[in-house]
């Protein structure tokens, strides 16, 4: 084998958490490879993982666009701007994301230049051990044998089918397909209102579907805060979104452009809806399809997650796995932060990351954000705490902005004062959240927020008034 196939890291996967570990091993002075599989339409390399080519990116640019177009329509005119002829152009929509995602592909090809990392595209596969190490192999576009003394294995997740309903892009979709409906479905049905069945369900009726979510809970986002999902399910329910919770989905059937859900609701009675399109979005399974881990004796958890220790160390030495694929939230920034740790540790420095400080961001509008514990999480653990909440209707950049929908919430230790979660319903609560994420990382008390100075008149004034109502001491409310 060529020298130049011999590398001190080769990573498996060019998502968010492999192509960062890829950039952090190089910046740390290894010879590098990261090899990605996926190709876009012109059968090009297109790195970035789902994040980027069906994820994180191409929904945030739907979310904006589709957040626009109501804008102009409903909610322009309070502000004196009448705006008549409004058309939606779909297409354009559809071609702007797909150049927003090409964008991000280019940036992290441009990245890979810039450090050093040399990128194949193909599938990676262990072809076994090696004398130091492991051999690799690519196939697909690109074909190689690597051999790799450390191989970090990024290789994500896919959507969980619903037996019985397969995905075929077209009448039944995955993420994939949800984000690129050609036309508006005049009633779309989604199952599964989580993160994603959210995101979707609101872009797609901002633009004129009529959605319907079944949900197979009693609860509504029975992870977030309950008070904050309560309102947030309220204002959902207002916008318009049909959320029916508790549904039993039973025969779901393909007409020739409809599609047929048969499920009990949540008093028990048998329904049945129609749709013109599906989306499935009932959680994501991790994705080791291709890896031949069995050739070197990779091992898998009952539900197919690649087993690592708390340092994303995997059962064969030299070999590590990060983001999708292991235990742990489903998100990117976490999926990264992994990465770099990993980079580190195979450093032999002491990466590490704060799973108690990961943020949770539901893009939908307004947007849900958290970091911490939940006010349930709490009690259930018997935990003493003090609550903080504020309203966004009584702050005075909120009202011009003319979003004033939703709240800050902050709870702290009843003894120590110290923050253990904020949660945020409200306009771009995605930015807010830093400012927590950075105070619990500080181990800040609420008082350390509330006697910060905040800039006049923000957004941000209502997540001081949060922490100053800990002490029952708001100044505005
Ligand atoms: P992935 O991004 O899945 O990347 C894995 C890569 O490995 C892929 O390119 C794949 O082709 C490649 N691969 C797999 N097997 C092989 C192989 N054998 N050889 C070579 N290459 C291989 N998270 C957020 O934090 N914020 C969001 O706003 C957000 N929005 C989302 C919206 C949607 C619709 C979806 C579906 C997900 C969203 N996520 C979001 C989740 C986020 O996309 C994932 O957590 C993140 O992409 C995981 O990164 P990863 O690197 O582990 O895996
Ligand atoms: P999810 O786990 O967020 O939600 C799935 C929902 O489907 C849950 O409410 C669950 O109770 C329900 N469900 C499961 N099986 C069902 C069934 N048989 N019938 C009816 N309902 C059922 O998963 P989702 O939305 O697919 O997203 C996957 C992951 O992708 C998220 O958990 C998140 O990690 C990531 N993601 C993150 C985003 C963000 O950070 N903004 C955006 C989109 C996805």
């Amino acid at each position: 084998m060529s020298n130049e196939n011999q590398f001190d890291v080769v990573v498996i996967g060019g998502g968010p958490g492999g192509y960062i570990a890829a950039i952090r091993a190089a910046q740390l002075g290894f010879k590098t490879a990261c090899i990605d599989a996926w190709s876009n339409a012109a059968g090009k390399p297109a790195p970035g993982g789902t994040c980027t080519n069906v994820g994180c990116i191409p929904s945030k640019a739907l979310l904006q666009s589709s957040e626009h177009f109501e804008h102009a329509g409903h909610a322009f005119a309070e502000h004196g701007i009448n705006v008549s002829g409004l058309e939606l152009n779909l297409p354009q929509m559809l071609k702007r994301k797909d150049t927003i995602v090409k964008q991000n592909n280019d940036g992290i090809l441009f990245l890979f230049k810039k450090n050093k990392v040399t990128f194949f595209h193909g599938l990676g596969s262990f072809g076994g051990k090696a004398d130091e190490g492991y051999t690799i192999n690519v196939s697909g576009p690109t074909t190689a044998t690597l051999t790799a003394k450390n191989v970090v294995v990024a290789t994500g997740s896919n959507a969980r089918q619903l037996p019985g309903a397969e995905f075929d892009e077209k009448l039944i979709l995955s993420n994939e397909g949800a984000l690129a409906i050609e036309a508006v479905p005049s009633k779309l049905g989604v199952i599964g209102a989580g993160v994603i069945g959210l995101e979707m369900g609101s872009v797609w009726r901002r633009v004129g579907a009529d959605v319907t979510v079944l949900e197979g809970l009693p609860t509504f986002l029975g992870a977030v805060d309950e008070q904050i999902a309560k309102e947030a399910h309220k204002l959902f329910t207002k916008q318009g979104l049909k959320i029916n919770l508790g549904c039993k989905i039973g025969a779901i059937t393909k007409g020739e452009n409809n599609v047929t859900v048969a499920y009990a609701d949540s008093t028990g009675a048998e329904q049945t809806a129609t749709f013109d399109r599906l989306i499935i979005s009932i959680g994501r399974v991790p994705n080791t399809h291709g890896l031949n881990g069995e050739a070197v004796g990779l091992q898998l958890d009952e539900r197919g997650f690649v087993v690592v220790d708390d340092e994303c160390r995997t059962s064969l030495p030299g070999v590590w796995a990060v983001g999708d694929v292991v235990r742990g939230p489903m998100l990117a920034h976490k999926a990264e932060e992994e990465g770099v740790a990993v980079a580190e540790r195979i450093a032999g420095q002491h990466g590490h990351v704060n799973f108690n400080t990961i943020p949770w961001v539901i893009y939908t509008s307004p947007e849900i954000a958290w970091v911490g514990k939940t006010e349930q999480q709490l009690k259930a653990e018997g935990v003493a705490y003090k609550a903080g909440t504020f309203p966004f209707m009584a702050n005075g950049r909120a009202r011009a902005l003319g979003d004033t929908s939703g709240m800050v919430k902050f709870l702290a230790d009843a003894t120590t004062d110290e923050i253990l979660g904020v949660h945020i319903v409200g306009p771009v609560a995605s930015e807010l959240i830093s400012e927590a994420v950075v105070a619990m990382e500080f181990k800040a008390s609420s008082e350390d927020i509330a006697r910060i100075c905040h800039a006049h008149p923000s957004l941000s004034e209502a997540v001081k008034e949060a922490a100053l109502a800990v002490d029952k001491r708001s100044l505005n409310f």
